[in-house]
Formats: structure tokens, sequence, C-alpha cells
């Protein structure tokens, strides 16, 4: 599918189908996750890939309760091992694993459009909760929880007009 094709289209989807995701499509997904850029190189982002129904419950919860998640077949946690950036960045790492995590996101998001496959990026979260419930300790975080599966939903949200957004000086 061509790119201009998948970002024009894709959409925050909130209503999934039973059907499964292959562990091919969902490697390509992976694998277009750790292409995204990233500060220096570190590769701080980690990815969860959570089926388990009774952790994907628990994750849920943590999403203030966002039930329509659990339709999903695959949930990703995307979260950044601050470790790694706190090394090298000891006054940004915090802006830089938002940043890392954010990027890879949106590269998991079109990837899977480009599959036929529908996601929601979700970052309503008790944090506390997320981390108790994953068993992440301290420098790592969790950013976004994105939500993985067919539907039959299709819509495009809009936008306000271009000029909204562009300066020019
Ligand atoms: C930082 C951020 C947090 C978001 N959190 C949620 C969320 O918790 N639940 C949800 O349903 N959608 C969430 N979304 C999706 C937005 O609602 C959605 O991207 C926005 O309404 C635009 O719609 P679109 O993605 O269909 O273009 C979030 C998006 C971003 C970027």
């Amino acid at each position: 599918m061509n790119i201009n094709k998948v970002i024009n289209e894709r959409f925050s989807c909130r209503k999934y189908l039973a059907k499964k995701i292959s562990n091919e499509d969902l490697n390509k997904i992976l694998k277009a996750a750790v292409r995204a850029p990233n500060a220096g190189n570190l590769q701080s982002f980690r990815f969860l890939v959570v089926t388990d129904e009774n952790t994907k419950e628990k994750i849920t919860s943590a999403c203030l309760d966002q039930r329509w998640m659990m339709q999903a077949p695959i949930f990703i946690v995307v979260y950044s091992d601050l470790n790694v950036l706190k090394e090298y960045y000891s006054k940004k790492y915090e802006t830089y694993g938002i940043q890392d995590t954010s990027l890879a996101a949106q590269n998991i998001m079109l990837t899977a459009f480009s599959l036929k496959i529908k996601s929601c990026f979700v970052s309503s979260f008790h944090e506390g909760s997320l981390k108790r419930i994953l068993n992440l300790k301290k420098e790592l975080e969790p950013y976004c929880v994105i939500t993985l599966g067919y539907s039959g939903e299709s819509r495009v949200t809009r936008r306000k007009s271009l000029d909204t957004f562009i300066i020019k000086k």
C-alpha cells in the first residue's frame, strides 16, 4: 500500500473482529518499529507483546477501563529503557524516551495499516498501575499501549484546514 494512502486512511480503531494476527505480520510490524529514528541510535524502545486475556484485562483496567480495548487480539505496550538513555543524556533522557517510543509507535501503526490491521494509540492510563501489572522496574517507562486487530470499520478522522497549522515567516 502506498505510504500516502496509509497515512491518509489510518484512523484510531476502537472496534475489532476476533480474527487473529499471524506471527508473520506481527514480525513485520515489530521490525518496522525498530527502524524508527531514535536518540543516538541507542534504541531505547522496548515492545511488550500481550495476547494473554488475563493480562489484557488488567492493562485495560489500568487504561481507565476503556472496555473496547478487550476486543483487540494484541496489545503492544511500548516502553523505554531509560537506563540506556540516561547514561548519555543526563538532562534530556526522559524527553528522548518519549520521542523514541512515539516514533516507533507511529511505525507500528502505519505498518499495521499497510497490512490491513487497524490500531489505536492509547496513553490515558494510570502509570503506577500499568508498571505494577507488567512488573516494570523504575527506569522502564511505558508511554503507550497500542491495540492491534482486524476491523470491519473504516473512516477518516477529520482535521482542521491546513492553514490552521502552518506559520510562515
Ligand atoms: C498522546 C495520545 C494519547 C491518546 N490516548 C488515547 C486513549 O487513551 N484512548 C483512545 O481511545 N485514543 C487515544 N488516542 C487516540 C486519539 O484519540 C486519536 O489519535 C485522535 O482522536 C485523532 O484520531 P485519529 O487517530 O483517528 O486520526 C491518543 C492519541 C495520542 C496521540
